[in-house]
């Protein structure tokens, strides 16, 4: 089995983020970096963290026109970056060509592509928050129209909740990677996730990588937290 684990980096500074990379590196699979970190550290902490030996998600949720998006992909496969994010709400010909182009640059700089990943509706909308900006479907069904457009566009994984996994597993062909954040082990303290599943839930119900961020990174011992996850996966 690979290591599904995928530690959320969600802290400021670039020396914050290899000190934990390098201590919980061993027991972990891959390593999110989002929007803070990647805007506060710059692009070399690709790089940085890579050299810990693991993979990277490169999670910036690029949503532009499909050229911009194209572009900013390609950038990101010359980083070296395993997964990365893209909006699916860009529209199938943004999608298409995120794919093609993580597809084209990768085979021009002789790695693997990475996996380019739909994000459907935040976590953060409602019913009354997607009203707002002119949706009137209601989450579940906006949730499910748009990873059906991503995976006709050519998109090989999603992000989705750990609520809309089996719904999504029911809907999309076995070979779609789902990433999963919202997990907790039941051990840590309550925080704003609501909707949560333990790491073996989550799997069992079909999800293929578990985005994992303060139940590690908050942890008294954060290379024991992920050591154990990865225990009761096995
Ligand atoms: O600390 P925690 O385990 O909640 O971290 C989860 C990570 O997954 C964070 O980086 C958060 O931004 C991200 N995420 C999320 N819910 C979503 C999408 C992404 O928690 N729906």
């Amino acid at each position: 089995m690979q290591n599904p684990i995928i530690v959320a980096l969600d802290v400021p500074t670039a020396e914050q983020a290899l000190k934990l990379a390098r201590e919980v590196a061993p027991a972990v699979g891959a390593f999110k970096i989002g929007s803070e970190l990647f805007t506060a550290a710059g692009p070399d902490i690709v790089q940085r963290v890579r050299d810990t030996g693991a993979a990277v998600f490169l999670d910036l949720k690029f949503h532009d026109i499909p050229n911009t998006v194209a572009k900013a992909v390609a950038a990101a496969v010359r980083l070296d970056v395993q997964m990365l994010t893209i909006h699916t709400c860009g529209g199938a010909e943004m999608m298409r060509g995120a794919e093609e182009s993580a597809q084209q640059t990768a085979l021009q700089s002789g790695r693997n592509a990475p996996l380019v990943l739909g994000v459907t509706v935040l976590t953060s909308h409602d019913s009354h928050t997607l009203s707002e900006i002119g949706c009137e479907a209601n989450v579940g069904y906006q949730v499910e129209r748009l990873a059906q457009l991503a995976v006709a566009a050519g998109l090989r994984g999603l992000v989705c909740s750990p609520l809309e996994i089996a719904a999504l597993r029911q809907l999309l062909p076995e070979k779609v990677q789902l990433v999963t954040p919202g997990i907790r082990t039941g051990a840590e303290k309550a925080d704003d996730q609501k909707r949560t599943l333990t790491p073996r839930q989550a799997l069992d119900a079909g999800a293929n990588w578990l985005v994992i961020g303060r139940p590690i990174y908050a942890a008294e011992n954060p290379r024991e937290a992920a050591e154990r996850i990865l225990n009761s996966l096995t």
